[in-house]
């Protein structure tokens, strides 16, 4: 219900790692230049549409998104939702992430198309971090929820609002406290490190991304929310690739890919914690019924099978470090 699938030749070669292991998945809008209207969403949901055809036996829906900006227009949300084929609106602070530039640089410049949204029941999904760089970057998504989230929430009670990526047990309190119109995603690197791996014996940059990963404390925080079965947190990858050049880089860039193993990693996480019973309402009912979108019918089955993740993956003439790369997988997709 978060995912990266970048577009062109970069999406053709990441968009069967995916299309294996979900039915659908909503689809960010962090292009350059940024999906910023339902005309741009309807094209790359062509070109993405297209790209599945060519390989007929993937069955995919992607559930696209808009990229919400200074200037988005309350019109847009009328047209993306008239489209039956958009299903929320990114809300990026602007300069908070990759390609954020254009995104929003006060979000009480959005209040009408908040309020249009709220209307339309378009939810609303959040990049939760303060974009103020005098904010420590380990605080700047408990600091969004004061400064806002919180505001936006109490302003728009019934908007739909999905607080992405949480890092921090403040927003784990935060969503739990919060109405039945709040929800969130729980990215599996999130439950699997805190910011320990990022540092262990040298810097390693494949394990950075955005929010940052957090201390121990509220590692175990999400870990126990992904399990408790309350269905305001859901799956949501945020798989991220950059090539290997460009996170092995003197200004990485932020984002870990784990769409190669995205469902095997979360079944390791739920089976360690003892909860493998509550994986597939985490995975496939909660998302799906946040964004009232009937559950799937299919299913797909995960044994327990080693298998080794490769070293790199190919990505359109470049090469792109997975998660675990060179090390190996406890669960397996039985094809
Ligand atoms: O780590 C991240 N990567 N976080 C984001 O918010 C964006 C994403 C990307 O697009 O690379
Ligand atoms: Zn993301």
């Amino acid at each position: 219900m978060h995912l990266h699938l970048r577009d062109g030749e970069q999406m053709r070669a990441v968009l069967s790692d995916t299309a294996r292991r979900f039915a659908r998945a909503i689809v960010m809008p962090n292009l350059n230049p940024p999906v910023i209207t339902t005309e741009l969403a309807l094209a790359y949901n062509g070109r993405i549409s297209r790209a599945l055809a060519a390989n007929t036996k993937m069955q995919f829906k992607p559930l696209m998104t808009l990229y919400l900006t200074d200037s988005t227009e309350t019109s847009e949300i009328m047209k993306a939702k008239a489209s039956g084929v958009i299903h929320g609106v990114k809300f990026y602070p602007a300069r908070s992430t990759t390609y954020s530039y254009a995104g929003v640089t006060d979000i009480a410049k959005c209040f009408a198309v908040l309020e249009a949204m709220e209307q339309q029941s378009m939810p609303l999904l959040v990049h939760g971090e303060v974009n103020d760089t005098e904010v420590d970057v380990f605080d700047k998504e408990k600091i969004f929820i004061d400064r806002v989230l919180i505001p936006i929430t109490q302003r728009f009670p019934d908007l739909r609002v999905i607080f992405e990526h949480i890092t921090t047990k403040e927003a784990v309190e935060f969503v739990k406290g919060a109405s039945e119109n709040i929800g969130a995603t729980i990215t599996a690197h999130h439950l699997l490190f805190n910011r320990n791996v990022m540092f262990q014996g040298g810097i390693h940059p494949h394990y950075y991304c955005l929010p940052v990963l957090k201390r121990e404390v509220h590692h175990l925080a999400l870990i126990e929310a992904a399990i408790s079965g309350n269905p305001k947190f859901f799956l949501g990858t945020d798989s991220a690739p950059h090539s290997k050049n460009t996170k092995e880089s003197d200004c990485g860039c932020a984002g870990i890919y784990t769409s190669h193993a995205a469902i095997e990693l979360y079944a390791e996480i739920f089976e360690q914690a003892g909860a493998l019973g509550k994986l597939e309402e985490f995975a496939s009912f909660f998302g799906a019924d946040f964004y009232r979108l009937p559950r799937n019918n299919d299913s797909i089955t995960l044994i327990k099978e080693r298998w080794d993740v490769p070293m790199e993956l190919e990505f359109a003439g470049k090469a792109l470090v997975p998660l675990r790369a060179g090390e190996s997988m406890s669960w397996k997709i039985l094809d």
